[in-house]
């Protein structure tokens, strides 16, 4: 074997880099492959626009057949995002004997079972690093690095966008909106912003990698989500005044074989590593028996950051070509999956009420937690004699999240409580 040829489908953001990689490192990629790495076709919508990059005109199609039905082709990079599209196009390139690079975690979050299953079935490689974190080989890390290692928890800064509006806010106490509509202005967040404040693009990514770190099959439905669409600024001050940082983490946890898995806003204590993590990048930080704590770092999007993680796995299928070894890349989970209840999982939280400055408020207030058996780590009340209210800050010791979500009913079910206005999971570190 001494080429293989490659049908890249798109060449927008992601595939503009891969072929520049590609023109760019080729001597380096001979030497480390064997083979010379040619483009064959490229799959795009609109063959008349003007590109970047000049591509010869036979190499530009519109017609996916022109690239799963190639026999010549040995290896299909998706890079043009979607979701049925994508699917189909990967599952005919797979069926049809071609190995598989994505960069696309909307489609292996609807369709990673069925697309895992193809691979196995047809013997074909399906490799997805720029799926989550762009440019940090995490999912390498997971499934290679630290497969010696039992990995307890992870936690995650997944999503650019998000990270980049919190930093803002936080650093320069500007509101959420004002952040947002600068964040679109500078192409950093999407027109429509959704999949990325709700949560659910740091969703997608940390279903995937929770999957691979406990051997368990962990889905999309399976991950608890909250975004930061509605996060105010006065959380975030009053956050830094006791000491956290917010960040939206994807978090995922094992406890005696049963998992946790999770998308929030949580308030990490200032001098948590990850509070480094600023802007637009991301970061992962792993607790494992062996290694005990770990912490990848870097760019989670752009052009050649996220086109390098591509071609790294493209490397990776053509040295599996040449040994012979192609088809194992998809590992089928050890394990069942066992959720965790809401009466198996803990943590500490933040509570910020209005209430009404009475006497008599505070006890009523604080004799919820009590006998919920949840005691207090922070507690403080500001009152507010313009308004006749008070806030209430409190941060309480580790509590079941049963016994949190009682305690949210009946607070909010007291007459004296004008607003529960936020509730944020804190992370202290061990
Ligand atoms: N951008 C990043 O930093 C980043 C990071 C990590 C992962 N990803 C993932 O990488 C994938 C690509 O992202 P991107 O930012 O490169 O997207 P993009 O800039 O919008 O480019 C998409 C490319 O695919 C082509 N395309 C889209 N739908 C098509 C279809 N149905 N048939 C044929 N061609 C089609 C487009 O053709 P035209 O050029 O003719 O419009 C374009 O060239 C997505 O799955 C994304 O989630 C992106």
């Amino acid at each position: 074997m001494n080429k293989i040829n490659i049908g890249l489908c798109g060449l927008g953001t992601v595939g503009t880099g891969v072929v520049k990689i590609l023109r760019e490192h080729q001597e380096e990629l001979f030497h480390q492959t064997g083979c010379s790495l040619e483009v064959k076709k490229i799959l795009v919508n609109n063959i008349e626009k003007e590109r970047e990059l000049q591509i010869a005109e036979d190499v530009l199609t519109t017609d996916v057949t022109d690239i799963v039905n190639d026999d010549s082709i040995d290896v299909v990079i998706e890079v043009m995002g979607g979701l049925k599209s994508a699917y189909e196009l990967v599952g005919e390139a797979l069926k049809n004997g071609k190995h598989v690079v994505t960069a696309n975690k909307d489609m292996l979050a609807e369709y990673g079972s069925e697309i895992f299953h193809l691979a196995s079935k047809h013997n074909r490689d399906i490799f997805y690093e720029a799926s989550v974190a762009g440019g940090i080989p995490i999912i390498r890390t997971l499934k290679e690095g630290l497969i010696a290692d039992r990995i307890n928890q992870l936690m995650g800064i997944v999503n650019g966008t998000t990270n980049y509006i919190l930093t803002k806010m936080d650093e320069e106490e500007r509101q959420f909106d004002d952040v947002l509509k600068e964040a679109q202005e500078l192409g950093f967040a999407e027109a429509d912003p959704s999949a990325d404040i709700d949560g659910l693009d740091a969703a997608r990514k940390i279903a995937l990698m929770s999957t691979l770190s406990f051997s368990m099959p962990i889905d999309l439905k399976d991950v608890d989500v909250k975004g930061i669409r509605n996060i105010e600024l006065e959380d975030l001050k009053l956050a830094k005044q006791l000491g956290y940082t917010m960040k939206l983490l994807g978090f995922a946890n094992r406890h005696n074989g049963r998992v946790e898995v999770s998308v929030e806003p949580v308030l990490l204590q200032s001098d948590h590593p990850l509070t480094s993590v600023k802007n637009e990048y991301n970061a992962v930080y792993v607790y494992s028996d062996a290694v005990g704590e770990t912490m990848f770092y870097g760019p989670g999007a752009g052009s050649l950051p996220t086109a390098s993680a591509v071609v790294s796995d493209l490397i990776g299928v053509v040295k599996n070509i040449s040994l012979g070894t192609t088809g194992k890349s998809y590992v089928k989970p050890l394990y069942e999956k066992e959720l965790q209840t809401d009466e198996e999982m803990f943590g500490k939280y933040f509570f910020r009420l209005e209430v009404d400055d009475i006497a008599g408020t505070f006890l009523e207030i604080t004799n919820i937690y009590t006998n919920a058996d949840i005691s207090f780590a922070k507690i403080s009340q500001v009152p507010d004699q313009s308004k006749g209210t008070a806030e209430i800050i409190l941060v309480t010791h580790q509590a079941s999240k049963a016994k949190i979500h009682s305690v949210i009913q009946q607070i909010t079910d007291l007459p004296a409580v004008r607003n529960l206005k936020s509730v944020y999971r804190v992370e202290e570190g061990e």
